[in-house]
């Protein structure tokens, strides 16, 4: 809970910070990582530094956090703090870690903010950062403990890599140690850890496309990405018989509860979704299912055989898809909820590029559905929690 002291500070000066956030996130990286440039290597993405994402989604869920706060101090913001969790376990953060980011957090900001800094508003958003801070810690060895084992990264080894429609590759992955095995959710992702052709170690996360709860192997599938650092690592230089290693599993968007379920997925974003029908299938369910899936064309559905396998098993489970270039007997150019019979009461799940998700959530909400059952999953820092999307 935010003190009475701070909060007149905070509710004073938040214009302002959140105006010079832009300036105060490049400036706590560049500090951070000259300091410690260790963090670059394993940690953090070198593209998402690159390409101002991550500097976005920092200083938006800050700003968020401070702005939650002011409208309820007794509370705080469940759903953004979870998806940082998850994050940030997927990633191997740690409890004293956070004091490294705090001092150059606060260096930055106190020479962004040199012209009108006293010491009642550096410790006012101190109390800001430490709330936020602790929160995410606690959530923190909450999900770590959930886990089989309490290790950050495990060795697998592929057994097959499958091309999966034109632009994807599916991998299997068994365990290459003893280390006991976490079943994870439908939905949920494991982090990818391979070292670039420079040397250095890069970290992404992919969703499991199918098999989520086994623990005996790992399925994910990727798309290439020819601008990206990891995915072409992934698709022209990891071979059948190497050595990966891979995170426990995490991720708070996963299959739950009962009723109908929507999934609404536009190329790539198939992966957790297909994972999620994957298990009804074998969970024989008849929850009614209804998949809409968007694409450029058929043949780059990256899950095709699958997903269509798992609809057809799923008695109460209907597919339809949009395709960009017109092919008869389908939906033609962008999905749309326009005169669909959305089942009452769904639960939907929504994954794509963020144009796509934004459209698709507002068109559900006025379809009826509940915003509080739309759930989305960002392949990327997700800026759009943060409200730093614009
Ligand atoms: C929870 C989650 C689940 C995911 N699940 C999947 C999945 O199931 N399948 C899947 O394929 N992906 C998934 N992703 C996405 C995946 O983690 C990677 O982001 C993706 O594979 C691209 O990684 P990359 O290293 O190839 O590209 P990156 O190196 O991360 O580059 C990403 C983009 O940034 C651009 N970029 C790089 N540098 C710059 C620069 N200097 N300026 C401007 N732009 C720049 C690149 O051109 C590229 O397009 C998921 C992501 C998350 C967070
Ligand atoms: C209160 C403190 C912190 C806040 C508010 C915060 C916030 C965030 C946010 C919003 C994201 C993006 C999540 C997403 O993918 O949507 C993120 C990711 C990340 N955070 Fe934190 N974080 C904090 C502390 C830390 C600490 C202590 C570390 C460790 C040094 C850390 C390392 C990372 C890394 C490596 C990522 C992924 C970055 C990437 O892949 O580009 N964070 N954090």
């Amino acid at each position: 809970m935010l003190s009475e002291k701070s909060r007149p500070v905070i509710e004073a000066t938040l214009p302002l910070v959140g105006s010079r956030l832009g300036a105060i996130t490049p400036n706590f990286y560049g500090r951070m990582f000259a300091a410690h440039p260790e963090l670059l290597d394993g940690l953090f993405s070198r593209a998402n530094q690159n390409n101002g994402e991550q500097q976005k989604a920092l200083a938006g869920s800050i700003a968020g956090f401070a702005s939650a706060l002011m409208a309820n101090p007794d509370m705080v913001p469940e759903t953004m703090l979870s998806r940082i969790a998850h994050k940030h376990t997927a990633l191997g953060i740690t409890e004293d870690q956070y004091q490294i980011v705090y001092k150059y957090l606060f260096e930055a900001i106190a020479e962004e903010l040199a012209d009108v800094i006293t010491a009642e508003i550096a410790e006012a958003w101190t109390e800001v950062y430490w709330l936020m801070a602790d929160a995410l810690i606690k959530i923190e060895k909450g999900l770590y403990a959930q886990q089989a084992n309490n290790k950050m990264w495990m060795p697998w080894t592929v057994v097959e890599k499958m091309p999966a429609g034109t632009d994807s590759m599916t991998f299997v992955l068994v365990p290459a140690d003893d280390t006991p095995v976490t079943a994870a959710r439908p939905g949920q992702f494991v982090s990818v850890k391979v070292a670039l052709p420079d040397g250095l170690l890069q970290v992404r996360q992919y969703s499991l496309s199918a098999d989520a709860e086994s623990t005996t192997r790992r399925v994910f599938t990727t798309k290439r990405d020819d601008g990206g650092e990891v995915s072409p690592v992934l698709h022209n230089n990891v071979k059948v018989g190497d050595v990966v290693e891979l995170s426990n599993p995490y991720g708070d968007v996963t299959l739950d509860g009962e009723g109908p379920v929507v999934f609404a997925t536009a190329g790539i974003g198939c992966t957790p979704s297909a994972s999620a029908l994957r298990a009804l299938a074998t969970a024989g369910e008849d929850r009614e299912v209804l998949v809409l899936h968007a694409e450029k064309n058929l043949e780059a559905w990256a899950l095709r055989e699958q997903m269509t396998t798992d609809v057809d098993a799923i008695g109460s489970a209907t597919l339809q898809l949009w395709l960009e270039e017109p092919t008869e007997g389908f939906h033609k150019g962008f999905m749309s909820l326009e005169g669909l019979d959305l089942p009452a009461n769904a639960s939907m799940y929504v994954c794509g590029p963020l144009p796509f998700m934004k459209a698709i959530r507002n068109q559900a909400i006025d379809a009826g559905i509940p915003s509080t059952k739309i759930h989305y999953e960002v392949f990327g820092p997700d800026v759009w929690l943060a409200g730093a999307d614009n």
